[in-house]
C-alpha cells in the first residue's frame, strides 16, 4: 500500500511548534494594528498574469519558480508566489482609493515557489506583510520599517539589520540601467548563460545570480546611489536620517537590488548575518499600481519570511496555554467527570483527558510524558465524598477540594 508523503519543500507544523508561530503572527498582527493597519486577504490563487506583469517576466520568480496550470476551463492560473500584487489588483479592483487618501493592509498567508528547497527555502512558506497606499513621503518607508523593528524585537530576535539602498525613479534607474549594461558588456564573457540574456533585457536580475562567477564580476559594479535623480537622493537622505536618529541598525548597502521588478527608489532587507538569511524584505512601488491598470499612486511595503523566524525566538519566551490533564477512574465517575468538564470549560479552566479506561499509575505516567503540572482525580471515592483530588506534578502534593467551591479553588493555585 502506497505510503503517502509530503511533497518535496512542503512542511506540517506540529503542536509542538505552533505555539510559536502563533506568537510570531500575533506580535506582527499587534505591531501593525498600532500603527493603523487593517487586514486584507486575497485569494491564494489568481491570474498567472496578474505576477508576470506584477512582479516582471524576467525575474527568477514568474520565469522558474510559478506553480501555475490550466484549471478545468483552461484558464491560466498560479498559486501565488507573493502578496504584493494580488493585493495591488484588490485595491485596484475594489477602488480602495476612492476613499482613502492613504490605505494601510496588513496580510498573512502561505506562498508558493517552486525553488530548489534548502535550509531556509521551502515550496510552501509563510509570509506576514504590509503595504501602504498614497504616501510618497520617506515618512512611510520609515513606518514599515518601524513594524519591522518593533516586532523583532518583541520577538527578541538577536542581530537583526537592515540593508538598505534606493534603486532611483524610472529616470535616473534608467540611466544607471544603461551603465551597466555597459558594464556587463565588457565582461561577457565571464558571466553565466542566463545572465548573458538578462543583460539586454533585464540587468539588474545580473545581480540575483547566484553563479560564483558572475558573483564575482558585480564586485567593482558602479553604485546606483551615485545615479540617483535629485529627488531621490534627497527621499534616500531623509530615509538615512531617520533610521540613524531613531537607533535602527541599518547598513547601506549599494548592490541590493531585490528580485522582484516593481522596486523604485528604497528597497531593504533585514538580514541575521550570523544564520546568513534574510527574514524580511521590501521597498517602494510608485509605478506599479499604474502599470497595473490603477490610478498614478505610489505605495511601500514588505514582507516577512515566517518560517526563517521560527528558528530564531526562543521557545522560553513563549506562553504556553496549561491544561489540566483530568483523570476519570471507573465507570461511575464518567457521567460527574462530564459535569464538572463542563463547568470548567465554561469558566476557561483548560482540561485534557483520555476516556480509556487505564489505572491511576497508568494516567499518572501519560501526565507526566505530557509534560503536565498539574491533575485532576475523580473516582468513585472523591464522587462519594463530593470532592476531587489536584495533584501538583512537579511535586507530587495532592489536596482535596470540595466539590461547591473547586472551580474558584482551582482557579486561584493552578492561576489558569
Ligand atoms: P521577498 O524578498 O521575495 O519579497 O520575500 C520576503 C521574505 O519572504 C524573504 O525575505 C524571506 O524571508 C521569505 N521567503 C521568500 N522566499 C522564501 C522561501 N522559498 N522559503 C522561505 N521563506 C521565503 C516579497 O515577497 C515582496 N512581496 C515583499 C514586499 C512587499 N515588497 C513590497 N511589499
Amino acid at each position: 500500500m502506497e505510503i503517502f508523503t509530503r511533497l518535496r519543500g512542503m512542511k506540517d507544523i506540529l503542536s509542538e511548534e505552533i505555539e510559536i508561530w502563533k506568537k510570531i503572527e500575533s506580535v506582527f498582527i499587534e505591531t501593525s494594528e498600532l500603527f493603523g493597519f487593517k487586514e486584507i486577504r486575497t485569494p491564494i490563487l489568481e491570474n498567472k498574469y496578474l505576477f508576470e506583469r506584477g512582479i516582471g517576466s524576467n525575474t527568477d520568480i514568474v520565469m522558474k519558480e510559478m506553480y501555475e496550470f490550466k484549471d478545468k476551463k483552461g484558464r491560466e492560473v498560479a498559486l501565488r508566489p507573493e502578496g504584493t500584487a494580488s493585493v495591488v489588483r484588490a485595491y485596484i479592483e475594489n477602488r480602495v482609493y476612492s476613499t482613502k487618501k492613504i490605505a494601510r493592509f496588513y496580510y498573512y498567508g502561505p506562498m508558493f515557489r517552486y525553488d530548489r528547497p534548502q535550509k531556509g527555502r521551502y515550496r510552501q512558506f509563510y509570509q506576514f506583510g504590509i503595504e501602504i497606499f498614497g504616501g510618497k513621503s520617506p515618512f512611510f518607508d520609515f513606518e514599515t520599517i518601524q513594524v519591522l523593528d518593533f516586532s523583532f524585537k518583541k520577538l527578541r530576535i538577536e542581530n537583526f539589520v537592515f540593508y538598505i539602498n534606493s534603486l532611483g525613479c524610472k529616470t535616473c534607474k534608467k540611466v544607471y540601467i544603461e551603465e551597466i549594461k555597459k558594464y556587463f558588456r565588457e565582461r561577457v564573457n565571464n558571466l553565466c548563460e542566463d545572465c548573458r540574456r538578462r543583460i539586454e533585457k533585464n540587468p539588474l536580475r545580473v545581480f540575483d545570480c547566484k553563479n560564483s562567477m558572475c558573483k564575482t564580476e558585480l564586485k567593482n559594479i558602479p553604485s546606483i546611489l551615485d545615479f540617483l535623480c535629485e529627488e531621490c537622493k534627497n527621499h534616500f537622505d531623509v530615509l538615512i536620517e531617520l533610521l540613524s536618529k531613531f537607533n535602527i541598525n541599518y547598513k547601506i548597502a549599494p548592490h541590493l537590488v531585490r528580485g522582484l521588478d516593481y522596486y523604485t527608489k528604497t528597497v531593504f532587507e533585514v538580514f541575521v548575518e550570523k544564520e546568513d538569511i534574510a527574514i524580511a524584505g521590501g521597498g517602494r512601488y510608485d509605478d506599479l499600481v499604474h502599470d497595473m491598470g490603477g490610478p498614478d499612486i505610489p505605495a511601500v511595503g514588505f514582507a516577512a519570511g515566517i518560517d526563517r523566524i521560527v528558528p530564531l525566538v526562543n521557545q522560553k519566551n513563549i506562553k504556553k496555554i496549561e491544561t489540566i490533564y483530568f483523570i476519570i477512574l471507573g465507570e461511575k465517575a464518567k457521567i460527574k467527570g462530564l459535569e464538572i468538564i463542563r463547568k470548567m470549560i465554561e469558566e476557561k479552566i483548560g482540561i485534557e483527558i483520555d476516556y480509556e479506561e487505564r489505572n491511576l499509575k497508568e494516567h499518572l505516567s501519560i501526565a507526566n510524558k505530557l509534560g503536565k503540572k498539574w491533575c485532576i482525580i475523580l473516582g468513585e471515592n472523591e464522587i462519594e465524598k463530593k470532592v476531587l483530588i489536584l495533584k501538583n506534578m512537579e511535586d507530587g502534593s495532592q489536596i482535596e477540594l470540595k466539590e461547591d467551591t473547586m472551580i474558584e479553588k482551582i482557579k486561584e493555585i493552578v492561576k489558569c
